[in-house]
């Protein structure tokens, strides 16, 4: 048995750090992008479908399957799983639960530290007199590593460790004393933020402040639904996609926290509170903010140019010049606060993807938590650095591919059939059940069975051998010829070789041809990590064995 007897502190502090764990950069930064990028109102019936019959059974799965583990002092997810399934092989399944934290934290972190580094300069002035182009091109430098505004030295390497300290020794500090701290004083404070940068969403007025659009033209496109587009299956990946990120489902980190849960408390009425709590905040709060802020004033067909020459950046590119447009001083504070809560939604989140790994550790080498945080801060600095140094080569892109949304589905898939298929539904039921403090939907049950593994099937394929242009009727036909944005295209890396032959300029050439040779090069980074996790979980296989523990 594990000698890690961590558990939480309150019921408060475990539902706002799982919470926080939902809740991160994805809500304000990822779904406002995926939500211009299919359409606007297109977008919003997927993603809701999709919250209710993938995510909310997901939510439930993963937090019985945590409190499962626990029970036997299981607090990662190799060993969850292994317990749950029948097979041995599970083990090496429950292997995605720790390396897709490893892996996303690597590039999460980078993108952390960027709102920690843009708090510090609105806090400075930085963006004052700026026009938009001087902000656009500002992030640009910063991220290529081009000259400091402040003579900071490699200024971005400089925010990144400090980032990577600080959840480190939040980390070290353990469940109730680092984790839960954060989670209650940071989860208030982004809420607070978001509210009254959405307030401010809400109430932009053409003619005012140089804002060309009223915010209900943004909101508008948002939220006019457009029923032609509900048969774009396209759509409806994009929307599982953000389903996974937003709600961290098929990560690990769900189960993890979810196992410091005592075997007879509630987990249904937690998995609702955490999980309502991350849809209030990314489709009310983080859809009130990027969106109607930035078509009011830039207009829709600009911000759709915007979003599809580089999504994530979006919030970096524009907001800060934006918001002087309320003047200097309410300029500066709405920048500290958006860049505040971003950094908030990130450090809850990333801290939530050091825990599976300090959890195996402890349970199976026992070790103690601090070396085992630190431990964690070590390799997700040596898997960082390359998102750092050649983010222009699409490092950073590649990680968020295979870790941040292939992984999850993945994950997910196997999960979801291992509890309603092998663990067994009656369990896993009654699993879900016990201790609950609400009653829990009869239908659900039909759903976690059938509805929820059909549907993440249809996602994995859907997104493995993706049709040219998302063309599924000319697919179905029978002329099926891939998308460059399927899997499989993807593994070719067709796209990148297709732009090597048809670019001429030698610069342009040399250029993708090293974003190809780096783009090779984290992948096999990444299946380095993997096999290596896979390898310490064998052996921590046969420690049991000889230790009799199994
Ligand atoms: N769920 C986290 C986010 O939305 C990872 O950013």
């Amino acid at each position: 048995m594990s000698a890690n007897k961590e558990s939480w502190g309150s019921r408060v502090g475990l539902i706002l750090a799982m919470a926080g764990n939902a809740v991160g950069l994805g809500n304000f930064l990822r779904f406002p992008v995926q939500a211009v990028q299919n359409g606007g109102g297109a977008f919003i019936i997927p993603y809701l479908v999709c919250f209710l019959v993938m995510g909310i059974p997901l939510l439930w799965i993963e937090w019985s399957m945590g409190r499962f583990g626990g029970k036997f002092g299981h607090h990662s997810t190799p060993f969850i799983v292994d317990t749950m399934g029948r097979n041995r092989l599970w083990k090496y399944i429950g292997v995605f639960g720790i390396w897709t934290n490893i892996a996303v934290a690597a590039y999460y972190c980078y993108l952390e530290s960027w709102t920690l580094s843009y708090v510090f300069h609105s806090l400075a002035g930085t963006f004052s007199g700026m026009d938009q182009d001087g902000v656009a091109a500002f992030f640009i430098e910063y991220v290529s590593l081009g000259e400091s505004t402040f003579g900071i030295p490699y200024e971005p390497i400089v925010f990144f460790l400090i980032c990577l300290l600080l959840n480190t020794w939040i980390l070290s500090q353990g469940l109730a004393k680092g984790i839960e701290r954060v989670a209650k004083i940071g989860m208030p404070m982004l809420i607070l933020f978001g509210i009254f940068l959405a307030y401010k969403g809400f109430t932009i007025t053409a003619g005012e402040n140089g804002a060309i659009n009223d915010s209900t033209v943004g909101l508008n496109f948002l939220w006019t639904p457009q029923y032609d587009k509900l048969w774009s299956p396209s759509v409806w990946l994009a929307a599982a996609g953000q389903i996974f990120f937003t709600l961290s489902v098929g990560m690990g980190t769900v189960h993890c926290y979810a196992s410091y849960v005592r075997s007879k408390d509630d987990i249904a009425l937690n998995a609702m509170s955490a999980g309502w709590m991350n849809e209030f905040v990314e489709v009310v709060l983080g859809g009130a903010i990027l969106i109607p802020i930035s078509i009011g004033y830039l207009g829709i067909d600009r911000v759709t140019e915007l979003v599809q020459s580089g999504g994530l950046g979006l919030g970096f590119r524009t907001l800060p010049y934006l918001f002087y447009q309320w003047g200097d001083v309410l300029g500066a504070i709405s920048g500290m606060m958006w860049f505040g809560l971003l950094f908030f939604a990130g450090i809850t989140s990333s801290l939530a993807m050091g825990t599976p790994w300090i959890g195996f550790l402890q349970d199976e080498f026992n070790w103690k938590r601090k070396p085992a945080a630190w431990s964690f801060g070590l390799i997700v600095l040596i898997l960082g650095m390359p998102t750092v140094l050649f983010f222009n080569y699409g490092v950073f892109d590649e990680y968020d591919y295979w870790a941040g949304t292939v992984s999850l589905v993945v994950f997910a898939l196997l999960e979801s059939i291992l509890f309603a298929w092998v663990f067994g539904i009656n369990k896993g039921w009654r699993e879900i059940i016990s201790g609950s403090d609400i009653k829990v939907p009869g239908i659900y049950k039909f759903i976690i069975k059938f509805i929820t593994p059909l549907l993440l099937l249809w996602v994995f394929l859907g997104s493995l051998f993706t049709p040219k242009g998302g063309d599924w009727g000319k697919a179905i036909a029978g002329d099926w010829v891939l998308d460059d944005s399927s899997i499989i295209k993807k593994i070719a890396n067709s796209d990148l070789k297709a732009k090597i032959a048809a670019a001429t300029d030698p610069a342009t050439v040399n250029q993708l041809q090293d974003t190809l040779m780096f783009v090779n090069g984290s992948r096999i980074l990444l299946v380095v990590v993997w096999l290596s996790i896979a390898l310490l979980v064998y052996i921590a296989y046969k420690k049991r064995v000889r230790e009799g523990r199994i």
